[in-house]
């Protein structure tokens, strides 16, 4: 890693906690979530233990799974190849809408730890806002309440299971909910949000209440399932533009744009040249100038909303346009 880049990486880290590991390994423990973090959602099962041991060995310190994505047995493979220490490295993972209920959360949970292959996790979140009736495919669960689930995930921490639990995919006033009522609050909130989906005051309302936002789909639509419709976010000619001035990638300057919004980052990539290259987001910088043009962008397009395949309403209150093109994740 450049030294620049070492200086970026820990001036990220104090915004969001130490992401580097440090040579004393009670200091070294990652206290907080990395500001930059690698995603896994379709990444093959083939090609994800390389790409998590590849990036693990290369500058990043945090992986985002979930237990729907059917590879966390892979990405822990990745974890242990890298040789890199479990103190060093934060691990996210999520409870999917079968597994609401308390002993289906327990399970689930233990399930991903060991194929992961950590001691526990660093953070577990609800994933979808929705409930299944465990073993009754996508039957929804109306007795088991959202209420109910955080107090599962609450005991998930007194077990020793995950330090911090979160949210994902929540409305506002299904967070005000948990606020209203947890004794270990959200320490995070993952949730599309990228330059055509930003959202802006809902990442601030969460900076109010204390709760970190992870971006997920950081790179809008460049996931090949998204909007097969509109142009790449990659061929943008606005993005091109800014990219040029800064001497760098579309891709790497969207994603320096989460960073300097103060959101976390984990973009999916099973490639090693753009695993490198996305970590040069970090020595990407904006003037005020910048940014008020980037706020100007916002197409308020969701790409991702199953909602409408488990005919739930999801996002209430927030910008979801629910077009003919949105993507309506077939593949969860
Ligand atoms: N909580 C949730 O409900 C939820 C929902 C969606 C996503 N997520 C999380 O967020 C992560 C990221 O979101 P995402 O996977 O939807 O989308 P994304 O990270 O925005 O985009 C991923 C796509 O971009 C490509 N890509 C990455 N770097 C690139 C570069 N430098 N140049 C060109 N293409 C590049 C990847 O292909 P290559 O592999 O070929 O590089 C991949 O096809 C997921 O993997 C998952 O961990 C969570």
């Amino acid at each position: 890693m450049s030294a620049t880049r070492m200086l970026s990486v820990l001036c990220a880290a104090a915004l969001f906690g130490a992401p580097i590991a440090a040579a004393d390994s009670s200091a070294a423990r990652v206290k907080e979530i990395p500001a930059f973090g690698l995603g896994t959602w379709l990444s093959e099962r083939d090609e994800v233990a390389h790409a998590v041991e590849y990036a693990l060995q290369n500058g990043y310190n945090h992986i985002d799974a979930a237990r729907i994505y059917r590879n966390e047995d892979k990405t822990g493979r990745g974890i242990a190849a890298s040789g890199v220490g479990r103190e060093s490295i934060w691990v996210t993972s999520k409870l999917w809408n079968y597994d609401h209920r308390d002993a289906e959360a327990h399970a689930a949970i233990r399930k991903s730890i060991e194929d992961l292959g950590v001691d526990q996790l660093d953070l577990y979140l609800i994933h979808w806002p929705v409930a299944f009736v465990p073993g009754e495919g996508t039957k929804l669960d109306k007795k088991t309440s959202l209420v109910d689930t955080w107090r599962t995930m609450e005991d998930l921490v007194r077990a020793g299971l995950t330090r911090h639990i979160g949210v994902s995919n929540f409305a506002k006033r299904d967070v005000e909910a948990i606020l209203d009522i947890c004794t270990i609050c959200p320490y995070a909130h993952e949730f599309e949000t990228h330059p055509y989906l930003q959202q802006q005051d809902f990442v601030d309302w969460h900076r109010e209440v204390g709760i970190k936002v992870i971006a997920y789909s950081p790179l809008a639509n460049t996931n090949p399932i998204y909007h097969r419709g509109l142009p790449s976010i990659l061929e943008d000619p606005f993005w091109e533009k800014l990219a040029e001035a800064k001497n760098a990638t579309v891709a790497q300057t969207i994603l320096a744009w989460g960073l300097a919004r103060d959101t976390v980052v984990i973009p999916k990539s099973s490639s090693e040249k753009h695993l490198d290259a996305n970590l040069g987001a970090l020595d990407i910088k904006f003037t005020d100038e910048e940014l008020k043009e980037v706020a100007k962008q916002d197409k308020k397009v969701r790409m991702s909303n199953p909602g409408k395949n488990w005919g739930v309403k999801l996002f209430i209150d927030l910008d979801d346009p629910s077009t003919e093109s949105s993507n309506s994740n077939e593949e969860l």
